[in-house]
């Protein structure tokens, strides 16, 4: 697509932007910082995406609204969903205003449809002019209207994956609450190892022993936040997953700098 330069893509992982663990606790000092250092990289180009957290992922739980439409009670759940997401985009809108950030929220819910799950329509219209004027457009994790599933969930990560490609992202950065990919889950694995750079071929062997997330994460933790961001690597996009819960690592990976972290790439 025709944009003059190349964006770069970066998804505030839910566990960066809220308290994962407490229902609707946005982390305010978190979202603050990550603006500040966003704003302090001075990127020509940003297409900013969100995830869910302690805000979306309950609500789309309690009514299962991952699993589509069955009962007309899920309704109501479809809507505070909507809500909520709305809810924590205008904190970080709010934030990075503050930050002198041109950013403009775009609803992922009124430009896209999904077909079993999977992005089946994006308007971008929006999305290419807000960049042509160089605005930063934001969008997050959201409750959709799918094709075949009546409504279910859109994570951030396949909204991200999705418009890294359309635009030709010059890379995208994932931030999240751990340091990146490791050979085994960290926590009960001493031995596990970080991984600081993977290939795609590598990546598909080792897919299988992620472990899913243990908290409340409607779309499937770290193993399907990989799954969703593979297409855009398989386009020659990469990756840097980073823990931007630690003060510094996204402005230096945003700056090209190198950081503990995972480099994923088509290899
Ligand atoms: C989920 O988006 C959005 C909702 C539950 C409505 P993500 O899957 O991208 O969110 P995080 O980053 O895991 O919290």
């Amino acid at each position: 697509m025709d944009t003059r330069v190349k964006p770069t893509v970066v998804k505030l992982g839910g566990s960066v932007i809220t308290a994962k663990e407490k229902a609707f606790t946005p982390n305010i000092p978190s979202i603050n910082r990550l603006a500040k250092e966003i704003a302090e990289a001075r990127l020509d180009s940003v297409i900013l995406i969100h995830g869910g957290g302690s805000f979306g992922h309950p609500v789309a739980r309690e009514y299962q609204i991952v699993e589509g439409y069955k009962t007309p009670g899920q309704r109501i759940g479809f809507s505070k969903t909507r809500q909520v997401m709305m809810a924590l985009n205008k904190l970080v809108i709010d934030s990075f205003i503050r930050q002198n950030l041109p950013v403009v929220a775009v609803q992922p819910s009124a430009c896209t449809t999904t077909k079993g799950g999977r992005i089946q329509h994006f308007d971008v219209t929006a999305i290419q002019h807000l960049l042509r004027l160089g605005f930063i457009p934001v969008l997050y994790g959201d409750a959709t209207l799918d094709l075949e599933l009546g409504f279910t969930i859109l994570s951030g990560d396949q909204i991200a994956a999705e418009l890294a490609t359309i635009f030709n992202a010059e890379k995208m950065v994932i931030a999240v609450d751990v340091d990146g990919l490791f050979t085994d889950d960290p926590k009960s694995n001493p031995n596990a190892k970080l991984i600081n750079e993977i290939s795609l071929k590598e990546l598909n062997g080792l897919l299988d022993s992620i472990d899913e997330a243990k908290t409340v994460d409607v779309t499937k933790g770290m193993q399907g936040k990989i799954t969703e961001l593979i297409p855009a690597v398989e386009r020659g996009i990469q990756i840097d997953i980073v823990n931007a819960s630690i003060a510094g690592r996204l402005y230096k990976t945003l700056k090209g700098e190198k950081v503990t972290g995972t480099k994923i790439t088509r290899g």
